[in-house]
């Protein structure tokens, strides 16, 4: 088992990947969000605000991955010193829901639009430059089947996702509160440094 490292910092890597994971979820939950106005008020624009949500949590399913896998090998350094144990327990089970949530919500918005009686016509391409897969489960259903699973993995896209959004504000609240209420040098440990 790879050891704990005895800096109270989390690496580079790890850092890096934190950020860009949590700027993509940010901004597909706050986008996500917005479709159902969006299609109201701008329907021209909805295919591509989806088609670029789509593109953003295909990239994110893949830095999720690597960020996983990173952990493996180098886990978290010590806990932040002088936590109480509620607040240790806490924010442990909080990164463990974190990391469950981000592997479910993009991999259920996978499952939802690869089911999506319409993809063939509507070929996924991310960015609009590289052409994507869709996952191959769902070719040999008739169009009511599509719908079922489409149905349901969307539900259970916006719901996970709706939880996310829960867990991501009770972790911002802990390392704001650890940081500025109990003065510790919380956002140092995942930013770069020595
Ligand atoms: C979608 C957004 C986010 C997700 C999914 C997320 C997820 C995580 C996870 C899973 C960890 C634990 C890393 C590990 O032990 O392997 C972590 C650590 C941390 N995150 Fe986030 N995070 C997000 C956004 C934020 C934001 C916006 C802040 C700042 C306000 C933040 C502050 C921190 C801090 C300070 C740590 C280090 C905790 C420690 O002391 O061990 N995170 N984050
Ligand atoms: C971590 C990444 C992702 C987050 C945080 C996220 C979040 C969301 C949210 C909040 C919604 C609105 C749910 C609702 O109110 O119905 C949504 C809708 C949707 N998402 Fe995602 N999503 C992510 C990844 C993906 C991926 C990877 C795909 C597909 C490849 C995808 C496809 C869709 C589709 C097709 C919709 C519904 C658009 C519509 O028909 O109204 N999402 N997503």
């Amino acid at each position: 088992m790879p050891q704990r490292p005895s800096t109270d910092r989390y690496t580079s890597v790890a850092v890096a990947l934190h950020w860009l994971v949590a700027l993509g979820i940010i901004y597909n939950l706050w986008k996500g969000l917005g479709f159902e106005d969006l299609e109201v008020a701008h329907p021209d624009q909805i295919r591509a605000a989806v088609n670029l949500h789509k593109s953003i949590g295909i990239t994110l399913i893949g830095l999720i991955a690597m960020r996983v896998l990173w952990k493996i090998g180098h886990p978290a350094p010590a806990p932040l010193p002088g936590l109480k144990v509620w607040e240790r327990k806490l924010s442990v089970s909080a990164h463990h829901v974190l990391y469950l949530l981000m592997v479910l919500v993009p991999l259920a918005g996978w499952l939802h639009d690869s089911a999506w009686k319409g993809a063939a016509e509507h070929p996924l391409v991310l960015f609009g430059q590289v052409p994507w897969f869709r996952l191959p489960l769902f070719g040999g259903l008739s169009d009511a089947g599509k719908d079922w699973w489409h149905g349901l993995f969307g539900g259970v896209h916006e719901w996970t996702a709706k939880l996310l959004i829960g867990v991501v504000a009770l972790h911002i609240a802990g390392a704001v509160k650890h940081q500025f209420f109990d003065g510790k040098p919380q956002f140092r440990r995942i930013w770069f440094g020595k």
